[in-house]
């Protein structure tokens, strides 16, 4: 009641400075693990409280981590050959972003040629809240959110880009090694595609998310080569896998649609590689402290993703002193388009932590309570390849 009174003074726009700092605040208390507070305590603050994401500079952060030579090039070919043939196939996998059909006009509030269609926010739920959108307005709200979402693909792709790098120096093992250094080239080229679509077709680039900037930072800052790994490799790609799946499934856009095609197809390896790589260092190196921190810390952002891409940045171009923060969060959390894109993103993550165990009987409480675990019993990303899942969103469209 005090807190409404104070906050009511406050013009729209401090008004919602002052609940950002409040939500990040309440982002970092909530986490109920010391270990996991401790690992993304520092980058939260960073992120969450300083945005030094959104300084309009380049952003600085100490990247560290312990390389692994190996002088023996041993092959891990004698227990498996799956890590090879991943590289084998991620060598024939290779393709030019130029080959893209880049001629393709592509207007961004086209009602005939979405980039993504009305159906994915159902703007007439505005109503509800006194907002009446005229349909140039639905349009250009339909602009910056499809705008938003690839400016943050575009981050993730360049988190993913540094996070390859250094994953492929630590891995203690050959074959990953090799493996790595295609990932690298793929993430350098999902950079370029990404950036080129936002810049040539969208006209609009959106800075990064600070929940995204969190992740990130908490990634390259990390020494430990495995949380790394579970990090990018597993929640970050397997999220961004499934949210990749989910416009293309949406798009009526013909070049977006084949970019994204694309970009899943090497996706689909780089969170396979993750499985190979967790699934025997966890059950077999980790001390049992050691794997809960680290179903602890899986779960922690598997909650930040859920609950945390909002696209407040919309909200604060074009709904600010019209609607409050509260109402665009219910509003944008149970859009049509966002329950799908969290349907597919946690189906596509959760049976990887399942396979490579993290999902032990402490932490499944947890999930039920997230409402995740429904989600836990698909296929992993061994069992799926890339040309499964597209075909699969083929079939669904
Ligand atoms: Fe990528
Ligand atoms: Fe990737």
């Amino acid at each position: 009641m005090i807190k409404e009174r104070l906050l009511s003074v406050l013009t729209p726009k401090v008004r919602n400075q002052v609940e950002s700092y409040v939500d990040a605040a309440h982002v970092l208390t909530t986490m109920k693990d010391p270990r996991v507070l401790a690992a993304l305590g520092p980058s939260g603050a960073r992120g969450l409280l300083l945005q030094r994401g959104k300084q309009g500079v380049v952003t600085h952060a100490r990247a560290s981590y312990e390389a692994a030579f190996d002088w023996q090039y041993r092959s891990d070919h004698a227990t498996s050959t799956e890590m090879h043939d991943l590289y084998v196939r991620a060598k024939q996998g290779q393709w030019d972003g130029d080959s893209l059909p880049w001629h393709i006009d592509v207007d961004p509030e086209s009602p005939e040629v979405p980039v993504l269609p009305e159906s994915f926010i159902a703007p007439e739920r505005l109503d509800a809240l006194g907002i009446h959108l005229s349909e140039r307005e639905k349009r250009q709200v339909l602009h910056s959110l499809a705008a938003w979402m690839l400016s943050q693909f575009l981050h993730g792709e360049q988190g993913a880009l540094f996070a390859a790098a250094q994953v492929t120096a630590s891995i203690p093992v050959f074959d990953g090694k090799l493996y790595g250094s295609t990932q690298v080239v793929d993430e350098g080229r999902h950079v370029e595609v990404f950036h080129r679509y936002l810049t040539e077709k969208m006209c609009k680039l959106y800075q990064v998310n600070d929940n995204l900037f969190t992740i990130i930072d908490a990634l390259m800052t990390d020494s430990r080569w495995d949380m790394k790994f579970l990090g990018m490799q597993i929640m970050v790609e397997g999220l961004a896998l499934g949210a990749f799946g989910t416009l293309y499934r949406e798009s009526k856009e013909p070049l977006l649609r084949q970019l994204l095609k694309q970009v899943i197809l090497d996706e689909a390896r780089h969170v396979h590689y993750g499985v190979i790589a967790l699934k025997d260092h966890i059950a077999r190196e980790l001390s049992p402290r050691e794997r809960s921190e680290r179903e602890s810390w899986a779960f922690e952002v598997a909650v930040l993703m859920k609950n945390r891409f909002l696209a407040f940045e919309v909200y604060e171009e074009h709904f600010v002193g019209r609607m409050s923060r509260a109402d665009w969060t219910s509003f944008v959390s149970e859009s049509p388009g966002m329950r799908r894109f969290r349907t597919v993103m946690f189906e596509r993550l959760m049976p990887n932590l399942r396979t490579i165990g993290l999902l032990s009987p402490e932490i499944i409480p947890h999930y039920e309570q997230a409402g995740l675990l429904p989600f836990a019993h698909g296929k992993s990303a061994c069992e799926l390849s890339g040309q499964d899942m597209v075909k699969e969103l083929d079939s669904a469209a």
